[in-house]
């Protein structure tokens, strides 16, 4: 996939720079073009010499150099970029990106370049969590540039949280599968050529659209300090929330506990059980034009709730369960002509079958299923692999790809079964 690409390597000061020497290493195995701009902080923790000596090509370290090769430095490097990686990302050049700073090499070619920017934040977990840097990756999010989130971790400074680089494979990877969701046509496993670009997504506004979208899991208490849970992070809800809102419709996000920011300009309600849910999706319901069902919601609550917290007094404890109501199926009843109406269906083994008994039981226009048993698939991850099943009966297979892509693939589906 990386095969000619050209990329330009933005690397900045912070401690994961030294993984950049390893990352460029694997792009230029996979057969890239690399170009990397070092800022001076960055040139703290890698040297010049080692990135031209493994990216194989002359490294940008100052706009006021003697410049070696024109076709390569200063706007030039901003033309010829396929893609731009900046990696790590410090909260420094991400608030200078937002505020259209343009004071080195750098900054520079991210302000000139009209190519695709991926950016992997690296820093500390109170700078990253900080609202401030928060806010700067909102704004560069939605002016289009791709966020690849940092792990959880131990981090340099001696602590753990989230602020962690991820390792250059996976850097690897959400590059190999951008250029593999912006080619034209993909192979399907099946061997049918489908349609997979996103580029009609941008002509496909959603502006006058009310849209509903659940996600994340519901939480079903057993006493004042227990649930029962699951393990929905909300990633892919909260991408289609945010990518539905960039598209310009009117969003509402119903969300059960997710550690996620809400993004902004959407309409956001917490809440906890599948009961409390069903009651905020009911009332919004009849004023919407597209509702998507990402939530994981408990199949079962607890019959009889403890006031207090139980004791661990005997050997055994049996907790009695009984059914919740199913949401979408009810919203499938309720559903007027004009109304559309998506579900998901996270499945650990037959995959297609049991989606598409999901399709027709509750009444819905489309279902995306994807089988969670996958490393790369379903929760906690920013990847999945879906398929999407429409009424009509086709299936469309997609390659893996980042959830904030497929958010935007979903919604030109949705859109065109509204045409
Ligand atoms: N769903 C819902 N209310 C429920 C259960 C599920 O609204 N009580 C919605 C989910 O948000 C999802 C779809 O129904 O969009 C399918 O959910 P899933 O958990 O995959 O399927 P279930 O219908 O619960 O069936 P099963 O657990 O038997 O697989």
């Amino acid at each position: 996939m990386l095969n000619g690409k050209k990329i330009v390597l933005g690397v900045t000061g912070g401690i994961a720079a030294y993984k950049c020497v390893d990352l460029a290493s694997r792009l230029r195995k996979q057969g890239a073009e690399v170009h990397v701009i070092l800022t001076r902080g960055a040139q703290n923790f890698v040297t010049e010499t080692a990135m031209r000596e493994i990216s194989g090509n002359p490294v940008v370290t100052s706009m006021w150099g003697e410049i070696h090769n024109y076709d390569v430095e200063h706007i030039a490097l901003a033309n010829l970029a396929d893609v731009v990686l900046i990696a790590p990302a410090t909260a420094n050049v991400l608030a200078k990106a937002a505020a259209g700073i343009a004071d080195d090499m750098l900054t520079t070619t991210v302000l000139a370049t009209r190519a695709p920017i991926f950016f992997a934040p690296a820093m500390n977990s109170n700078m990253y969590e900080n609202p401030v840097t928060q806010q700067n990756i909102t704004t560069l999010q939605q002016r289009g540039w791709q966020l690849i989130e940092p792990a959880n971790g131990h981090l340099a400074c001696g602590t753990s949280g989230i602020g962690r680089m991820p390792e250059p494979a996976e850097l690897v990877e959400v590059l190999e599968n951008y250029f593999a969701g912006a080619d034209d046509s993909v192979e399907s496993a099946d061997g049918n050529t489908m349609d997979n670009t996103m580029d009609n997504t941008t002509d496909n506004t959603m502006q006058g659209l009310k849209i509903l979208v659940t996600a994340a899991g519901t939480r079903e208490p057993i006493d004042p300090v227990r649930y029962i849970g699951n393990r929905s992070s909300g990633k892919m809800g909260y991408a289609i929330a945010e990518a539905a809102a960039s598209l310009g419709a009117e969003v509402t996000l119903v969300s059960g506990p997710s550690a996620l920011q809400p993004p902004a300009g959407v309409e956001f309600f917490g809440v906890e059980s599948a009961r409390e849910m069903r009651q905020l999706v009911q009332e919004r319901f009849p004023a919407c034009d597209i509702v998507i069902k990402a939530a994981a919601v408990a199949d079962y609550r607890v019959k009889n709730v403890s006031d207090q917290k139980i004791k661990k007094n005997d050997a055994e404890l049996t907790l009695v369960l009984e059914k919740n109501p199913d949401i979408l199926k009810e919203l499938g009843e309720m559903k007027k002509p004009h109304q559309t109406l998506v579900g998901f269906a996270a499945e650990t083994q037959n995959l297609l079958q049991y989606a598409k008994g999901k399709l027709e039981k509750k009444n819905l226009d489309m279902i995306v299923a994807n089988d969670v048993s996958k490393p790369q698939a379903g929760f906690n991850v920013d990847t999945n692999l879906i398929k999407l099943l429409k009424r009509d009966g086709s299936i469309e297979e997609l390659p893996l790809m980042s959830k904030k892509e497929l958010a935007y693939i979903i919604l030109d589906r949705v859109m065109k079964l509204r045409m």
